[in-house]
């Protein structure tokens, strides 16, 4: 899908603020809450999200006196609002007057108002409605000095993201209708010949419920598609209007970071800027690196185009078992490592705590105690520094190395039976690959598997289990152009309609990669196995396997990198790599353990050229973004303790106000944005000059 126009939000610096739900509040508060907002450099409201029932009391009548007065409020303050459409949950009243707006789960029980969402995103009914307040919204505030741009709906799939309804299964009908034209294209494409499932009429089809025994695996992944594709509808019908009304202003909904339910390849191209709802558990000191994951996918869902962090806890949420909540700085260095990652700004959920509700615990900019809250404090001390970064607003990421990430083989790969392991997860691979690429240093965008691959040296592919000749040509390609390409196993093995390539797995991949899979040989529960593998200089070292191997023959001009040395597979080609054109193939045929992935991607990584930590280590993080003549490099340390990073000439960090050159501390939770001129750029795969080292001295190794 081509990405639509980028109509930028309306808002000249760096966004700062949060939710803000004053309809929870007496108006009184509305000043109070406005000029504390300003004493914090808050710039940016998301509003009204949950606010249907009381702009709707009555079919069809809206009463906008109370928004109408916030709005002019915040605007009056310098505020302006990420404008919510409202539509993320519907009245009681429409419930009571259409039951049948509400969802169903797996087993045909509907779900009972009392929660939000409470719709079924394929209900005509439901849609009709959204889609007259959206009207109304864009009617009445389109053309208000403070709508900085359209915040539709509110993380679609949150709570509902499948649906079993009769409107749902009509409508899974009609896209199976719409996908495959005819009842025996269907039965073609599902395998119906294997256990008697052959359909006459597409009437006799229904989405997978919980049946006797496993379910024909083409349905389930066609489910999976479908039901992202009807938010997907839903959510556009809702840009639909938007454009027609308002067509300047910017359309947005706030994702979920790595969400398996929906597919946000396709979610980002029908809007026009990404935002993010990001919320690291405190009580894991190692957060940070799977967060750096997720947004790496969010600035490359269109391109590298900055981005918005829409969401975050102030300190603890509400929602876990355990809420911890985050220890000072941490807060701090979180909104740092996130806009170091292309967003271009900082905003948390909420402005003001709840007294009531189920997210009266939750943190907010403005805590239960006011403005002697800690989180208050801790909210205008950074929106205070944020306005001494604003320089880097608008700038680009640079990453040389990505990661693949490809949503029908997520949901293919990960099946709820019949595949050879229920052990290998598709979304733990991904971060393992990425932690480990992490530990050695690397900033990773994320790419789909068709590309574009300008710009990358390496291109790491965990998991590729459904994989199509389009792909395979385009991976291809890049190898060819002098790319280093890394593929994970149980990849390449079934085509869009889950049939097993000829000739077995790894499909189109086998002569890019140069290997054929015999057998997929997944290791016991507990089990682990060891290969033996040889870097580039010749040192050899054993590896630890979990999970998954495989039985592979490599072709004759491919190189066996490590073989299995115990078990059934001892002596067998574990890694193979392949040299085709200017570049090289790697298929790695078993999962490998944290010390092994950063072995065997550091010598990807040096086969590549590219600069590798001498010491890897997950505390620090150097992130660096650049415009047209100046890189912003972030120094992020997230562990507790100091550390020491060597600086070249000529740098200036925009926090403290300093230039710096040689050893600069960087304490614990501690953040530098240091802005030097722009390296002269690189070869032509686009790497360029490291501008920082870290220093090895001062970090805890191998954290
Ligand atoms: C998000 C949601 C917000 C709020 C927040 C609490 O998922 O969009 O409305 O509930 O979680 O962490």
């Amino acid at each position: 899908m081509t990405p639509t126009p980028h109509r930028p939000i309306r808002l000249d610096a760096l966004a700062y603020g949060g939710d803000y739900n004053p309809d929870q509040w007496p108006e009184e508060t509305w000043a109070e809450d406005a000029r504390l907002m300003r004493q914090a450099g808050v710039n940016l409201v998301s509003l009204p999200v949950f606010s249907w029932p009381l702009i709707e009391k009555t079919p069809g009548v809206y009463d906008f006196g109370w928004l109408d007065r916030v709005i002019d409020l915040l605007w009056d303050s310098g505020i302006k609002v990420d404008l919510a459409t409202g539509t993320a949950t519907p009245p009681a009243w429409l419930i009571r007057l259409h039951p049948e707006v509400l969802p169903h789960n797996v087993d045909g029980q509907r779900l009972e108002f009392g929660s939000r969402q409470a719709y079924c995103p394929s209900s005509p009914i439901f849609r009709e409605h959204a889609l007259r307040l959206t009207e109304a919204m864009a009617t009445r505030y389109g053309s208000h000095p403070a709508l900085a741009m359209w915040h539709i709906s509110n993380e679609y799939g949150d709570h509902v993201p499948r649906c079993w309804c009769p409107a749902s299964a009509a409508h899974f009908r009609t896209w199976l209708q719409n996908r495959y034209g005819s009842i025996d294209g269907l039965n073609e494409a599902w395998g119906t010949s294997c256990w008697g499932q052959n359909y006459l009429t597409f009437e006799h089809i229904e989405p997978p419920r919980t049946s006797m025994g496993p379910i024909n695996p083409t349905q389930q992944l066609d489910f999976e598609r479908f039901s992202s594709d009807a938010l997907l509808e839903l959510f556009q019908a809702e840009i639909d209007v938007l454009r027609r009304v308002t067509p300047d202003i910017a359309v947005t909904t706030n994702f979920m970071s790595l969400f398996k339910e929906l597919d946000y390849w396709d979610f980002a191209a029908a809007e026009d800027v990404v935002t993010d709802d990001a919320y690291p558990d405190p009580a894991d000191p190692h957060a940070h690196v799977p967060a750096a994951l997720n947004y790496g996918l969010m600035r490359s869902l269109k391109g590298g185009q900055p981005w918005l962090l829409l969401e975050q806890a102030p300190s603890a949420v509400s929602w876990r078992d355990v809420n911890v909540p985050k220890a000072p700085g941490r807060m701090r260095i979180d909104s740092f490592q996130a806009i170091a990652h292309g967003s271009d700004g900082a905003m948390f959920f909420q402005w003001r705590q709840a007294k009531f509700g189920p997210e009266k615990y939750h943190s907010a900019m403005l805590g239960h105690r006011g403005e002697q809250s800690r989180s208050f404090q801790e909210t205008a001390a950074l929106g205070a520094e944020l306005k001494k970064i604003e320089a880097v607003r608008g700038s680009r990421v640079k990453a040389s190395v990505a990661l693949v990430v490809d949503w029908d083989s997520w949901w293919g790969s990960t099946a709820p039976d019949s595949l050879p392991s229920q052990r290998l997860n598709w979304l733990e691979q991904a971060r393992a690959w990425h932690s480990a690429l992490f530990a050695l240093g690397q900033t990773v965008d994320v790419v789909r598997a068709t590309g574009p691959f300008h710009g990358y040296d390496v291109v790491v592919v965990p998991n590729l289990y459904i994989a199509t000749e389009a792909q395979a040509g385009a991976l291809t390609a890049f190898v060819e152009r002098g790319g280093q390409l890394v593929v994970g196993p149980f990849s390449g093995v079934v085509d869009p309609t889950e049939k097993v390539h000829d000739g077995g797995a790894p499909g189109p991949l086998r002569e890019l990669l140069g290997v054929e899979v015999d057998e997929w040989w997944p290791l016991p529960d507990g089990q682990t196995g060891t290969l033996s593998w040889s870097d580039a200089a010749g040192t050899a070292s054993e590896l630890s396997t979990l999970i998954w191997s495989e039985w592979i023959d490599a072709a004759a001009d491919a190189d066996v990198v490590a073989r299995y040395s115990d078990g059934a597979l001892a002596g067998r080609a574990a890694i193979v790599r392949r040299t085709a054109g200017a570049g090289a193939a790697w298929y790695l045929s078993a999962t490998l353990a944290d010390a092994g992935l950063q072995e065997v991607l550091g010598g990807v990584l040096d086969a590549a050229g590219l600069p590798v930590r001498s010491t890897p280590g997950r505390d620090i993080e150097i992130v660096t973004r650049s415009n047209e003549d100046t890189d912003f490099t972030f120094v992020l340390n997230h562990g507790t303790g100091a550390v020491s990073v060597a600086v070249p000439e000529g740098a200036h960090d925009l926090l403290t106000g300093d230039d710096v050159s040689g050893n600069l501390t960087v304490q614990g939770f501690g953040v530098a944005v240091l802005a030097h001129p722009s390296p002269t750029s690189g070869t032509e795969t686009g790497s360029t000059t490291e501008p920082l080292s870290v220093s090895t001295a001062s970090e805890n190794p191998g954290v």
